[in-house]
């Protein structure tokens, strides 16, 4: 891919896109990032969480190893954070979840969930590492909201062999071990494209899980049941944006389209107490 330099600029910008331009980030040359050749650029940005509040995220892509990361703290202290692994297909959420002293929970609780990644969710490594910061000021919101997917995680994946699924996996889940969840319908996929299968196991009961109670009904700490957790990309550049220019023969790069997607993982715990965030309203 060329490299656009200054010249490739337009002189004149379409009236639709000189009115985004304050808030617009725009694909510029990654040499202006002041980082290394193949060092990771990072995009920090103010976005809006689907309850209203403002708060950073952090955004840094690595095209040689052709990933994207995400990272954003939740008011109440959680850190979210989502990497798109578009070498191995994988995708993983971790969540860093802040236990309440007082109620008597460890310092913090960590969990992964591992699903397939489909190549249009988000756009590519090499077109993230290009995107630049033009208003850091501003307060983003989503263009495009995804709406809701609810992913029953019914496999575990074991820690210690799942660098044969992804690279990231071990960095990104080291505090959470123990709590790594996938899907069968993603291992399927997975072990189609020759990962092996000692990357996963079968959860307990796992035929029954349907069956077993949301931990928000269950009241004995001891018992095992269906855990919920609920996590939001705020702000996500999606699609890519083409402008034409007539002094270009094919349409070019210009921008990007910003979604917003939250997620309801469901897995099984064998504690109730495993998952004291899910409790009635
Ligand atoms: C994970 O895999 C390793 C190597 O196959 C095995 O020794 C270990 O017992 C597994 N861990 C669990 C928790 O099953």
């Amino acid at each position: 891919m060329p490299a656009p330099g200054r010249r490739d600029v337009p002189t004149k910008l379409p009236a639709q896109l000189l009115l985004l331009l304050p808030l617009l980030l725009l694909l510029g040359s990654p040499r202006c990032v002041g980082a290394g050749v193949g060092a990771p650029a990072e995009l920090r940005v103010r976005v809006r969480l689907p309850d209203g509040q403002v708060t950073k995220e952090s955004l840094q892509a690595d095209s040689d190893a052709d990933s994207i990361s995400l990272e954003l703290r939740k008011p109440d202290g959680t850190l979210v954070s989502f990497t798109a692994d578009f070498k191995k297909d994988v995708k993983i959420f971790r969540a860093l979840i802040l236990g309440e002293l007082e109620k008597g929970q460890s310092q913090f609780q960590a969990l992964c969930f591992v699903t397939r990644l489909h190549h249009n969710e988000i756009i590519p490594s090499e077109a993230m590492a290009k995107l630049r910061q033009k208003n850091p000021r501003a307060v983003r919101q989503a263009e495009e909201m995804r709406g809701l997917e609810q992913l029953h995680m019914d496999i575990a994946v074991n820690f210690s062999q799942g660098g044969l699924l992804s690279p990231h996996l071990h960095n990104v889940c080291a505090e959470a071990a123990d709590a790594i969840y996938t899907r069968q319908e993603d291992v399927r996929f997975w072990l189609e494209q020759g990962v092996d299968s000692s990357v996963f196991e079968a959860l307990p009961k796992a035929s029954e899980q349907m069956e077993l109670p949301r931990c928000r009904l269950v009241g004995d700490r001891g018992k095992s049941c269906t855990c919920r957790y609920g996590l939001s990309l705020a702000w996500y550049p999606c699609m890519l944006k083409y402008c034409h220019s007539r002094e270009r023969p094919t349409p070019y790069k210009c921008g990007i389209r910003s979604c917003q997607k939250n997620y309801n993982f469901d897995f099984y715990v064998p504690q109730r107490q495993l998952c004291l965030w899910d409790e009635d309203p």
